[in-house]
């Protein structure tokens, strides 16, 4: 009897210690925000992408290599209808870039550049049969990174060619802003590129770059191991989110921000109440 009193009483002690539940929402600046886990399983999640028209998020994730030869898969999650579906027919799929006003979706792999048709859910081959594409980036012309050499190469009349200016060094990531900017990144550091003045202009050498991303009023993004960053006008790089294991992000049509961590990718809602203290979780 007195056993069973006793585990009552533990029974009663642990449910009060849940009450203090940890609070889910995360802070930014001086907002809150709730957590809504997109996608979730065990490969981690890059090079985010949102086509804005149909509300669709692109994203490559890492597929164990014990599986098949494969090692890097693309997939897409539609916000609005919560369709998923992987992407078949692209070996190594690793990169998206998209043409926001013609809704042409370009997907890169270790075997060339292939168009994501709509209608037929299908990757169509599209060019650079045997170019090992490291990553794309769509800003009036159709640019890729060709790998292992990380040299970086733009799409003129239909056919594609060195861009003359950063053949001599490596480029891991290449982002032009809606003004205009140059950004590049490599095992370096983050770059801006003077136009006027053809010149190189250090922004971070400490910094390693994971994704550059827009949001929908032209904000830049730096994604990094030391955090996200938001480079301001006037005075440069701005830590706004101080977590290390973010590795993607994007925004959805409403300007939502997204990012990816080590297994899942979540979309951040505005919340107008925060966490009673300082606890958000990451
Ligand atoms: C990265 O780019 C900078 C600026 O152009 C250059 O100085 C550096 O050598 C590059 N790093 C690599 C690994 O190519
Ligand atoms: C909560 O955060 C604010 C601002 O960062 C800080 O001034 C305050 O001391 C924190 N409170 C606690 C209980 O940590």
């Amino acid at each position: 009897m007195e056993k069973m009193l006793f585990k009552i009483f533990l029974l009663f002690a642990t449910t009060s210690a849940l009450e203090l539940e940890p609070c889910h929402k995360v802070k930014i600046g001086d907002n809150w925000y709730e957590k809504q886990v997109l996608w979730s399983h065990f490969g981690r999640p890059y090079n985010l992408n949102v086509h804005k028209t149909s509300n669709t998020l692109f994203f490559s994730y890492s597929v164990p290599e014990s599986y098949s030869d494969v090692d890097f898969q693309l997939a897409f999650y539609n916000m609005d209808s919560k369709e998923y579906q992987t992407i078949a027919g692209i070996k190594g799929g690793c990169t998206v870039a998209i043409d926001q006003a013609t809704d042409d979706i370009f997907l890169g792999g270790s075997d060339g550049i292939y168009k994501y048709n709509m209608l037929t859910k299908l990757a169509d081959y599209y060019k650079e049969k045997g170019k090992n594409v490291w990553s794309l980036f769509y800003r009036r012309n159709l640019f890729y990174i060709s790998y292992p050499d990380q040299i970086l190469h733009i799409e003129v009349d239909g056919r594609f060619a060195v861009v003359k200016e950063f053949e001599r060094f490596e480029i891991d990531h290449f982002h032009i802003t809606n003004d205009d900017v140059i950004y590049f990144a490599n095992k370096t550091g983050l770059y801006k590129y003077d136009k006027k003045n053809l010149e190189v202009v250090v922004i971070n050498e400490l910094i390693t770059v994971r994704q550059v991303m827009e949001d929908n009023d032209g904000e830049l993004y730096v994604c990094t191991n030391f955090g996200v960053f938001v480079d301001v006008k006037f005075e440069g790089l701005k830590k706004i989110i101080d977590i290390k294991n973010i590795f993607g992000i994007a925004f959805d049509r409403d300007n939502n921000l997204i990012y990816s961590d080590e297994r899942s990718i979540i979309k951040l809602l505005y919340s107008v109440q925060g966490c009673p203290v300082n606890n958000s979780q990451w």
